[in-house]
């Protein structure tokens, strides 16, 4: 029997929630292009639209608004559950005992609200600040901040971190939404399916990208070197950093979405264009050391340039990442349970045989 252990071409799944071509660059959620999500409905218009039919009927931006709101208080009254725990760890290992402390029946809504809620208070709690009560009538973006900062974002910059959220909340089925669905299908509740999610989201090739993306513009402006610095890299078998992608094959159209939101924050625009410098010099040396192998830019650069531009910690970039993605994995969750086919692939033994 072939063995493919990438699965890639492998379709695991009927899906209304979105299709992505990589050939040419498409990406449509649940009818709707990027552009129009970001323009028209934010974040919470995005969850909406991708919850529909799942986890209620006629869902609206407004009424995502006010039930994140009201989870995200109730989950900040609840933190004694976990926030003991959680706060002696780093970050990553923290949300994850979060998730982890959520009961098994637990709604959706309720499910996402301890992304924003635990990220933020871990932070204040790791720099000697007090964890702040979120504010229910504020969109997730604003929210965050305030909640991160114990003061009020500008309005751009909301607008920017709205704008991430709402890019890369859904995109089919990523290790992390294939790991919700696998949890799900052998009828785990949808709290274990999202525990699933962000423990495979963590990883350096997934959702634990952008952080070493700005390490390694760090490392090369420290060098002084661009292309001996990436040269260098490929050389010793490393990975670039916010180049490749499984399905994508030509520039992930949402780079430029991000790319155009962290321009309108008018915060550094020498560092933009250094970036914009290594990513050149970086395709060209790709396409010298991987030829035929189609390795363009995916969105983390200009998603870690965006967060850092907001003041997320480095640290915590995989956890807003997660923020974002949540609703797409507990999507895919929800759209699997009422598919209702357990998932089991079929491994090729190549062990011993018996002695006898
Ligand atoms: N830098 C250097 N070489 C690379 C890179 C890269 N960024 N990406 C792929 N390659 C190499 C592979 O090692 C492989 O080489 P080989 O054939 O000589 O063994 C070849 O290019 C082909 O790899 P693919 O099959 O295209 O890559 P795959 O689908 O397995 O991996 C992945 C995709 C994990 C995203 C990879 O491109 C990578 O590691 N990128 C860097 C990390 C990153 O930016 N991750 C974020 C992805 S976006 C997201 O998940 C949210």
């Amino acid at each position: 029997m072939a063995v493919n252990s990438g699965l890639e071409g492998v379709i695991a799944a009927d899906t209304v929630l979105s299709h992505t071509d990589g050939n040419s660059g498409t990406i449509w959620v649940r009818g709707h292009t990027i552009d129009d999500l970001v323009t028209h409905h934010g974040f919470e218009g995005t969850v909406a639209i991708i919850w529909e039919g799942f986890a209620g009927e006629k869902l609206t931006r407004e009424a995502i608004t006010h039930e994140f709101g009201a989870s995200r208080v109730r989950t900040f009254a609840a933190m004694d559950d976990w926030i003991g725990a959680a706060a002696k760890r780093p970050l990553l290992e923290g949300v994850r005992i979060a998730l982890a402390a959520l009961p098994e029946v637990s709604k959706p809504a309720d499910i996402h609200a301890v992304l924003p809620v635990a990220t933020a208070a871990l932070i204040r709690l790791r720099d000697g600040q007090k964890p702040v009560a979120p504010d229910p009538a504020l969109t997730t973006a604003a929210d965050f901040l305030r909640m991160l900062r114990g003061a009020s974002a500008g309005a751009n910059e909301i607008r920017a971190l709205d704008t991430y959220l709402t890019t890369v909340c859904e995109n089919g089925l990523g290790n992390s939404s294939f790991a919700a669905r696998v949890t799900v299908s052998t009828r785990a509740s949808l709290a274990s399916a999202v525990v699933s999610g962000y423990c495979a989201f963590t990883g350096p090739l997934h959702g634990g990208a952008p952080g070493p993306v700005l390490d390694m513009l760090d490392d090369i402006k420290a060098s002084g070197d661009i292309d001996g610095w990436i040269e260098n890299r490929l050389k010793d078998g490393g990975r670039l950093m916010g180049f490749g992608h499984r399905v994508f094959r030509i520039r992930d159209p949402r780079a430029d979405v991000l790319r155009a939101a962290v321009a309108a924050l008018n915060k550094d625009a020498g560092r933009l264009a250094f970036a914009s410098e290594v990513e050149h010099k970086a395709l060209a040396a790709l396409a010298r050391h991987k030829p035929g192998r189609a390795l363009q830019s995916n969105i983390e650069m200009n998603a870690a340039l965006l967060l850092d531009a907001v003041g997320v910690p480095r640290d915590a970039f995989t956890q807003v990442f997660s923020i974002a993605r949540c609703p797409g994995w507990l999507a895919n969750a929800m759209e699997q349970q009422k598919a209702g086919r357990m998932i089991r692939p079929a491994s090729n033994y190549v062990g011993p045989k018996p002695a006898a």
